[in-house]
């Protein structure tokens, strides 16, 4: 028996209910043949995904001792799931993002390097060709809500500036929807725009609201049925590529938001939550845009890339 079967068995052992040795023997027999029928797979990593799958899927069936009609079930779900996903919506990306997935796997791959920031899900919202702007100009569009001046800067681990790095920006609206949610083909709350010679960028946005995933379908329901909200803590979106950088996908979150802990695809992390400085009316703003009797928020978000293939 290989050492990988052998190991499967200890780790399984501590887990599983008590069973007679006679049907534990029947169950691990069935693992070793699942698990040698790829041991003639020619490419190591297929092998090693596909048995370290199978040891994990037999791990959670014989721990939770997983009923015919349960399997039924989740077939089901899944197969609802399949006919839900579209060119427009990717109901398993969703579910991997409730599971913590998507963000288990953002973390095994960005291993935090040093001061650069952190990634965090990139969601289903993002749109390529979103416009230009400006440094200083405003993404909000039609979307309604309150006024925020957002401002940072772009630059790499040691602390040197990164000018003409692109910035793409994404958010929902005061009430909670995404301009591609909307059918009158609107695009607001997202453009694009480049760090200047400094690396520092600037742009008006919205002071981001919380709103929720997409959750009327399985995957609502699944949320629904364990008692889970499909809230997102509030949130900005930003994508900010530049050549020799690794690719950074992230959002910042709004400090003192009730939703921060329990954000449902687990985007937050702390070093993402940042101050939204609430502006009383009459304060002037720092582009000098006339804001009349609204109130508006500013926050700071500087940008620390790390170098590609780190
Ligand atoms: C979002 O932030 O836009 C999002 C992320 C994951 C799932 C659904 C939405
Ligand atoms: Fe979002």
């Amino acid at each position: 028996m290989s050492s990988s079967i052998e190991e499967t068995r200890t780790a399984d052992e501590a887990r599983l209910p008590a069973i007679s040795p006679a049907q534990s023997e029947v169950e691990e027999r069935l693992i070793e043949n699942v698990l040698r029928s790829f041991e003639q797979c020619t490419e190591p990593r297929s092998k090693q995904l596909m048995q370290s799958l199978v040891r994990h899927l037999h791990a959670f069936i014989r721990e939770v001792r997983l009923t015919e009609a349960e399997w039924e079930q989740s077939i089901e779900f899944l197969t609802a799931v399949g006919h839900i996903t579209d060119d427009r919506r990717q109901e398993f990306i969703l579910l991997s993002d409730v599971l913590g997935a998507s963000m288990q796997t953002i973390n095994v791959n960005n291993e935090a390097m040093g001061n650069a920031t952190e990634a965090t899900v990139f969601g289903p919202f993002f749109v390529d060709d979103a416009p230009l702007i400006e440094n200083g100009g405003d993404i909000a569009g039609a979307g309604a809500g309150q006024p925020c001046w957002v401002e940072g800067s772009v630059s790499d681990v040691k602390g040197n500036a990164i000018p003409n790095a692109r910035i793409e920006v994404w958010e929902a609206d005061e009430d909670g929807f995404y301009d591609v949610q909307y059918t009158d083909h609107r695009v607001s709350g997202r453009a694009h725009l480049f760090s200047d010679d400094e690396g520092k960028y600037r742009f008006w946005g919205l002071t981001p609201t919380p709103y929720p995933i997409p959750h009327d379908g399985p995957v609502g329901q699944m949320l629904e049925a364990t008692g889970r909200s499909p809230m997102r803590a509030s949130h900005l979106h930003f994508m900010v590529t530049a050549p020799g950088f690794r690719t950074l996908v992230t959002h910042i979150f709004v400090r003192g938001d009730g939703l921060i802990k329990s954000d449902t695809v687990f985007g937050v992390k702390d070093s993402l939550i940042k101050d939204f400085e609430e502006q009383v009316p009459g304060v002037p703003a720092p582009d000098g845009r006339e804001l009349g009797d609204r109130d508006w928020s500013r926050v700071r978000f500087d940008i620390v890339l790390a170098p590609e293939g780190a």
